[in-house]
């Protein structure tokens, strides 16, 4: 009996070293990436999602880099990543996209996005889903409709705020966001509704990028719990809409029941909530974040601010009536506000990781990300490095001078690459640009506290970035 259980005891033995050999040391057809796979089943997460106080490049990453070399592999949340800070191989990883690799995010973000939105679907469906919003945020819409929307909400919101004693930015510029997108999306108003939407996206972005623990009191389940409120709230909408299809509102809302109408369409209507609730969420939340960055950053550099003022008020200047709305050919014409916004996402890296996992064995720089295998692009690491940007930590948008940026480069990926390029882009250019166009030419602002940026691995401003408005004297 004591034999038999010696040879358990045993067999166990080897079982649990065997496999913790496996955990460390895992299978493939080449030679894996250098890194550490951490502790079994937890792999190197707890590290990975520790705070971090500085502008620079994640201490998780900074030291892999140093250890390793500019791609490493690791073990995040149970499952095996290679971490690129390379430009080339992430310029691979992007244009190889619906090939060798494909769009790919931790569970955390399918269980809280949906599974069916659009950055978890791929080939036709993708497709018809990015025209869809394209239609809704693309060049011709922001043009034609938004940049008067988006004027008219700028300086109503700013004249609010110049009342108050003081203003959190953050909270305050998330509202006005997406007040504005909810209204043209679902022509929701938060004024004429009994529940607030706006409430179940509290705290997102701590539980996104967060250790997926769906326990009360844990962010992970805060996100998912105002999902499930935020999606009771658009399903009814739908409803309602859908049940007189007829009267039209001008948003969003139309189009999907138009399409919902058809015999033969592709989307369903679980499609169109999971990507309403993508939209609103990635329209307020990245660009509050983008808006308060900008505004700390010009708050701790005059000279950079000065410039700006500069350049609207010359723009004021020039009109016969200098209080008539911003033209889409003034817009265009912001040279400087267009290298402000670009440095300000440079640095401030809202997004920290892009996700995808490879299709197949993919032999790249002398290694092989084996099938299955996620990885993982840092853009702080190609936006902090050194050799490309002198000073990386230094706010200087002069550093733009000359240069064409629209698009996405091996060196700048604020809004990702390739084919997945970020389709809000231009949304987010132009609420910026008019946001600042208000906000400089009637305004000056008073720091009141808080704006330390806080990396957790997403962006934060944990105390509020709190300011006084002051009107200027005209
Ligand atoms: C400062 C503001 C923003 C930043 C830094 C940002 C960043 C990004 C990045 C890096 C990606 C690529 C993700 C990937 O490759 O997996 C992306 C994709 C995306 N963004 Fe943005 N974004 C911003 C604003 C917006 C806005 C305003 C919208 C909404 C209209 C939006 C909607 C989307 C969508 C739907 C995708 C998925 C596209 C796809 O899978 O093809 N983003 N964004």
């Amino acid at each position: 009996m004591s034999v038999g259980l010696y040879i358990g005891a045993f067999l166990l033995i080897c079982i649990s070293q065997y496999w913790i050999y496996r955990w460390r040391n895992p299978r493939s057809s080449g030679k894996l990436p250098p890194g550490s796979m951490g502790f079994p089943l937890l792999g190197e997460t707890l590290h990975f999602f520790a705070p971090n106080h500085s502008s620079d490049v994640p201490p998780f990453v900074r030291e892999r880099m140093k250890r390793y070399g500019p791609v490493f592999k690791t073990n995040l949340v149970g499952r095996p990543v290679v971490v690129s800070t390379d430009p080339e191989f992430n310029h691979y990883v992007f244009q190889q996209e619906g090939r060798l690799f494909q769009s790919w995010y931790p569970d955390t973000f399918t269980e809280i996005f949906g599974r069916q939105n659009v950055g978890s679907l791929h080939g036709f469906m993708y497709k018809y889903l990015k025209n869809m919003v394209l239609n809704l945020f693309g060049p011709e819409s922001l043009k034609e409709k938004l940049l008067f929307q988006i004027e008219n909400t700028a300086w109503k919101s700013l004249s609010i705020w110049s009342t108050q004693p003081t203003v959190d930015l953050k909270e305050a510029t998330a509202t006005m966001i997406f007040d504005l997108t909810a209204k043209k999306l679902i022509s929701y108003d938060p004024d004429q509704s009994s529940e607030n939407l706006r409430e179940n996206f509290v705290a997102f972005i701590q539980g996104l990028i967060s250790f997926p623990l769906d326990i009360p009191g844990t962010a992970y389940n805060k996100c998912l719990q105002g999902r499930k409120k935020a999606m009771k709230m658009l399903r009814t909408m739908l409803a309602q809409r859908r049940a007189s299809p007829d009267k039209q509102y001008g948003d969003f809302f139309d189009y999907v029941v138009q399409e919902l109408k058809k015999e033969r369409t592709i989307l369903t209507e679980e499609i169109a909530l999971d990507l309403m609730f993508v939209l609103l969420f990635a329209s307020f939340e990245t660009t509050s974040l983008a808006l308060t960055a900008t505004v700390k950053f010009l708050t701790d550099n005059p000279s950079t601010l000065h410039r700006l003022t500069e350049e609207h008020e010359a723009i004021r200047r020039m009109r016969e009536n200098p209080d008539s709305g911003l033209t889409w050919k003034e817009y265009k014409s912001m040279t400087f506000t267009s290298q402000v916004i670009n440095e300000t996402v440079r640095l401030a890296n809202i997004v920290p990781g892009i996700f995808r996992k490879a299709l197949q064995d993919i032999q790249i720089k002398g290694f092989t990300i084996p099938a299955g295998w996620a990885v993982m692009v840092c853009p702080p690491a190609v936006h902090l490095n050194p050799d490309i940007y002198k000073d990386p930590l230094v706010f200087n948008p002069w550093r733009w001078q000359g240069t064409e940026i629209n698009g996405a480069s091996k060196h700048f990926m604020a809004f990702g690459g390739g084919m997945r390029f970020c389709v809000g882009t231009d949304f987010t250019k132009l609420q910026m640009t008019v946001f600042l166009h208000c906000l400089v030419t009637k305004y000056r602002w008073k720091p009141i506290k808080g704006g330390e940026m806080v990396r957790t691995p997403g962006l934060t401003f944990p105390n509020g970035f709190h300011i006084q408005l002051l009107e200027k004297m005209q």
